[in-house]
């Protein structure tokens, strides 16, 4: 082969190599932010306040979220969720903060929330209306919207489901994932179409979490058919992109103490992002004393983020497990009918050696059990209650 020819096929060959190299990427991961390594942490306006928000509110929760000690623990995106801006767009086609309500803007508000350590997001849809229908969505104006929120240093951003045009999500919100990536800032994109088209199965391409569920509301039923809804694609979830349930109900009172610790460990065990749903400024003690479980947020943050299986269901009782790092499991033992039962975790069941000697830590009495454990572990349960393990084998 002459000189030409050499470089010609050299040419080739590198062309072809930088093609096979460009599809591997777009494949892998069309979204590359960087973002929610693990599953993100911190409060959203949504559950709690629905429209009824404001600058001052939202202020007075970022405080709140660091005078509480929460922001300390990982809680550190304050979210606005639907009804922040005005229902039309300026005369350049851009949104405007609504004036009544947010009449210092986002930007200043972003600063604010910068200026404690924290980090602001907002919502937005993939429709032409959010769900309120007091806002406009984005559907057409993704490369805009993602450029305003990149220049007021937004960090995260909800996309919802409502009024769009009848295309599937599949094609509307890779349109905003692109719009974040060209926009310059880095936006964790939170994927929210209510798990209509199985977004586990895509969602990894496109957003940092994806939404498996419908809207959750105050109650125990909600609560514990969003968990199993999400359960089913537990595969899916790993750092980076997280199946998401739906946001904290913990502290708006529909639910007991129990039910609420129920609640708080499942999202946990399952590497739900943990946004809080209920008045920062306002806790009581117990709410308090639940959320900020630093043995099981660490089950939640754990660098390996796999998410827990249901691996044993026995009519109303069931156990919940999930590798950690470390060679630990952690463990729910979960009793979901309506009188007290007793629950065993057996070894073979939660990926543990059937002979192997475990230590157990009960992580929410925050006590290491005197008894070590061959084979299995039972605690007897009260109606909707649970127990969380941390269990590591000694021998
Ligand atoms: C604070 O919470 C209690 C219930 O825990 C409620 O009765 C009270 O109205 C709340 N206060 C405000 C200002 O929301
Ligand atoms: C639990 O393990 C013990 C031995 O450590 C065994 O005797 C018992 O039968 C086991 N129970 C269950 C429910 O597997």
């Amino acid at each position: 082969m002459g000189k030409r020819g050499c470089a010609v096929a050299i040419t080739m060959i590198m062309v072809m190599w930088l093609a096979s190299l460009t599809a591997a990427t777009s494949r892998r991961s069309m979204l590359t932010n960087s973002l929610g390594m693990t599953p993100p942490m911190g409060w959203n306006s949504w559950n709690h306040f629905g429209c009824n928000i404001d600058e001052k509110m939202i202020k007075e929760t970022a405080d709140a979220l660091v005078s509480t000690g929460l922001s300390k623990l990982g809680y550190v995106y304050v979210n606005i969720d639907d009804c922040w801006a005005e229902i039309s767009r300026d005369d350049e086609g851009n949104l405007v903060p609504k004036k009544s309500t947010f009449p210092s803007g986002i930007k200043a508000l972003a600063d604010y929330v910068h200026s404690k350590g924290l980090k602001l997001g907002v919502y937005s849809d993939a429709g032409y209306f959010t769900c309120s229908k007091r806002m406009p969505g984005s559907l057409g104006h993704e490369e805009q919207d993602a450029k305003t929120f990149a220049s007021w240093g937004i960090d995260y951003l909800k996309y919802d489901n409502c009024h769009n045009d009848g295309s599937k999500p599949i094609e509307r919100y890779p349109v905003m994932t692109r719009a974040l990536m060209k926009a310059g800032h880095p936006i964790f994109f939170s994927v929210c179409e209510w798990g209509d088209m199985h977004p586990a199965e895509w969602g990894a391409h496109v957003g940092n979490s994806w939404r498996t569920t419908n809207d959750i509301s105050d109650t125990w039923d909600s609560m514990i058919s969003r968990a199993d809804q999400n359960e089913v694609y537990a595969e899916y979830a790993r750092p980076g992109g997280w199946n998401d349930p739906d946001m904290l109900e913990v502290g708006n009172g529909g639910m007991t103490k129990d039910e609420y610790i129920v609640h708080f460990s499942l999202w946990a065990i399952s590497k739900a992002p943990l946004l809080l749903g209920c008045d920062i400024r306002n806790m009581t003690k117990e709410t308090m004393e639940i959320v900020a479980n630093e043995e099981v947020i660490a089950v939640n943050q754990d660098p390996y983020g796999f998410q827990a299986k249901k691996v044993r269901m026995e009519g109303d009782q069931e156990i919940w497990a999930a590798a950690l790092s470390g060679y630990r499991v952690a463990v729910v033992l979960l009793n979901r009918g309506p009188v007290r039962y007793s629950v065993t975790a057996r070894w073979d069941d939660i990926g543990l050696d059937p002979k192997s000697v475990v230590e157990a830590r009960d992580i929410w009495e925050h006590k290491t059990l005197e008894t070590r454990f061959v084979g299995n572990l039972t605690a007897t349960l009260d109606s909707h209650s649970c127990k969380m393990y941390v269990l590591k084998p000694i021998a």
